[in-house]
């Protein structure tokens, strides 16, 4: 029985570039999708640019344009990310559009005459000199608690604590540097703690994964406090009806842009928005990050429960990504634009690999570099695009591109591929998504060593019939793998349905064998990926990276010729020791020389340093120099000297002697 299912992923704020972190939840939404409709399901995918707020108009003054223009700019942008990598959301729209306007209105309306809205003086920062108030995270200054400097207003990165912005020691606006002055303004609020039941009694009805149903009851034990929702202009926002000055928060206007984007996309398509998504028999999810769980789980159920609006089936959260164990870094190079991966490496790669990770828990992933080369090259290269190349090119040169019939062989191993079809739809519906990947790629190998058995490559040589039967096989298990993958690398899956000529694949068509067919030209699918690409990738995303020089610096000619080259095993033969000064004299006849004796860890040495016009002989006693213990002795008129000690400097007075900590002990050796 196809199911009506509606989704969404949050709405990315339109301040800032897509970056591989957001494409977690992307990836893992758009795979759902994908395989829902794959399975004959009507399903709907809605997401849009979360364009309102202070940051976007601070933004957008920075650059001197309006917030219209910056919110359209970043639209393009944002668009052109997904598609290059195959999100495809049935409405990709904006929170800036009379349709959520129209709800928002709506949906405040209702919840004031439910009563669960009230009104109160707020006392709030505000900048003078910019004429605007400060959200918290625009107030910086010194951490009461730590000490730590240049903090957000309300909290500290470096102790962790939480306080109020007036609390910073020294704070001051983060856009201009002035001290914010504190004002009372009055704000709206909604009344979340009339919704505790009704909340509690839809995450006990499983609204929310289990671990998230925990983090939530914490969240009612201490007890859910009034949200402010309103904020004084100048903001860039949707006005409250009936005032002036201010403006919905832009956190009540945001999630109502799922059903913006929804309605929007129905009034295109003639459907009719509120069968679709009020009607009980229609499913709906939202897929989110960990980040933003209060605002999906109680906020939003609570306004929708107050406007008499449906509330979702589940919330699917998911965990953060992290490069090297931590979060994405501008300075290590790992905070990694959409656009920049995919100016150095193909998009399938990646969704491949957050899907090889992804479960249905709250964990964050781990995005391994050398494990992302590893399974790239093994499975897409190795296993999937390997099987195709060994088996379409043959048929198509060798065979004239006909498939022939499955044999007993062919069908058990075919037979094998089909019957995990099950077990792989319960992973997708259930996000498990790594499990999914695990079966696949284990059945990639058990048709591959199913190749390495049957040898087409020698068979064609003396039985082109038998080969013809062989490569049926492996070509429907290609058919077949592509299906399983195709959730994930719908890319791949295109170039595969091309080249067997067949319609777009869908599940059901796992246990339609192919036979007896003309299959169309192979096209090469996959490229091993370099690990030079990835490096790159990472240098290009470091900040502060300087730019490429816009005039070629000339070869480097040092002043001096070079010496001749020598290895880092000839380096590697000096030995280096701590010695300490014994005493040192001039040396009669020789004006550059001081005569130096050496404690070098209980052996006492007899060196001539070219040092007397920077030292006095006195001043060296006890000193702690570093000693070149392994140089060949030399006789000089003076006497022998049995190694050097180092100094740096272009020589007269300008000579210094490199030295070490006084507590050093004679004799160390320096590596
Ligand atoms: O955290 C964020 O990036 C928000 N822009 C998500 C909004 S989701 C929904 F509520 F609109
Ligand atoms: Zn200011």
């Amino acid at each position: 029985m196809p199911r009506t299912i509606v989704v969404t992923s949050a709405l990315p704020y339109a301040n800032g570039p897509i970056h591989i972190g957001h494409l977690v939840e992307y990836v893992q939404t758009d795979i759902w999708v994908r395989f829902q409709k794959m399975c004959g399901h009507r399903c709907f995918y809605f997401c849009a640019d979360d364009t309102h707020g202070t940051p976007v108009m601070i933004s957008a003054r920075a650059a001197g344009i309006t917030p219209e223009q910056l919110i359209e700019q970043v639209h393009q942008e944002h668009r052109e990310a997904f598609d290059r990598f195959y999100v495809q959301f049935d409405n990709y729209y904006t929170t800036h559009s009379p349709e959520n306007k129209a709800f928002s209105e709506l949906i405040f309306e209702r919840l004031n005459r439910a009563g669960s809205i009230v009104k109160r003086g707020v006392e709030q920062t505000y900048c003078e000199k910019d004429q605007m108030w400060l959200p918290d995270r625009f107030v910086r200054g010194t951490c009461p608690r730590c000490g730590a400097t240049d903090q957000y207003g309300d909290s500290c990165a470096v102790c962790g604590a939480t306080y109020r912005p007036t609390d910073l020691v020294d704070p001051h606006c983060a856009v201009c540097g002035t001290p914010p002055v504190l004002r009372m303004s009055e704000h709206y609020f909604f009344k979340l703690s009339d919704y505790e039941q009704p909340l509690r009694d839809l995450i006990a009805a499983g609204y929310t994964q289990k671990s998230v149903a925990n983090m939530l009851e914490e969240w009612f034990q201490a007890g859910l406090r009034d949200w402010d929702i309103s904020r004084d202009g100048p903001y860039f926002g949707f006005k409250i009806p009936g005032e002036e000055n201010k403006y919905f928060y832009v956190w009540l206007d945001a999630p109502i842009g799922y059903m913006a984007s929804a309605k929007n996309y129905c009034d295109r398509h003639g459907l009719d928005f509120e069968e679709l998504w009020n009607s009980r028999a229609n499913e709906l999810y939202h897929f989110i990050g960990k980040d933003i769980i209060y605002f999906h789980a109680l906020f939003w159920p609570a306004m929708l429960i107050g406007a008499g609006i449906k509330t979702a089936n589940k919330l699917f959260v998911h965990g953060h990504l992290t490069i090297y164990g931590e979060k994405m870094s501008k300075s290590t190079g790992t905070f990694i634009k959409a656009s920049t991966y995919a100016r150095h490496l193909d998009p399938e790669f990646l969704r491949y690999y957050y899907a090889s990770k992804l479960t249905d828990l709250v964990e964050d992933i781990e995005l391994g570099i050398t494990d992302f080369i590893n399974k790239t090259n093994a499975d897409l290269v190795g296993k999937y695009a390997n099987l195709a190349s060994r088996s379409g090119p043959m048929l198509a040169r060798q065979l004239e591109s006909r498939l022939g019939t499955l044999d007993d062989e062919g069908r058990r191993l075919v037979g094998k591929l089909t019957e995990a079809k099950e077990q792989i739809v319960r992973d997708y519906e259930g996000l498990d998504y790594a499990a999914a990947v695990r079966t696949i790629s284990a059945l990639a190998d058990e048709a591959n060593r199913y190749v390495e058995h049957k040898q087409p490559w020698a068979t064609i040589k003396t039985d082109r019939e038998k080969t013809r039967t062989t490569l049926t096989a492996v070509l429907n298990t290609v058919k077949i793998l592509t299906i399983y993958l195709k959730p994930i690398l719908p890319k791949f899956a295109q170039k595969v349905e091309k080249f067997l000529s067949v319609e777009e694949l869908s599940f059901a068509d796992v246990e339609r064998p192919l036979e007896n067919r003309r299959i169309g030209a192979f096209e090469r699918l996959f490229e091993r990926i370099d690990e030079e690409q990835v490096t790159a990738m990472v240098e290009e995303s470091k900040e502060g990276q300087a730019p490429p020089p816009a005039t070629p610096v000339p070869a480097a000619v040092p002043a001096e010729p070079f010496k001749p080259e020598c290895t880092i095993d000839d380096f590697a033969k000096i030995d280096l020791r701590v010695a300490r000064v014994v005493t040192a004299e001039r040396v009669p006849g020789a004006d550059k020389l001081l005569r130096l004796i050496l404690d070098v860890g209980g052996v006492q040495k007899n060196v001539f340093a070219g040092i007397a016009k920077a030292y006095e002989p006195e001043a060296l006693t006890g000193k702690m120099v570093i000693f070149f213990a392994n140089l060949k002795p030399r006789q000089m008129k003076w006497g022998l000297s049995e190694g050097m000690i180092l100094a740096s400097g272009s020589g007269g007075k300008d000579v210094f002697m490199l030295t070490v900590d006084p507590g050093a002990t004679p004799g160390r050796k320096i590596s």
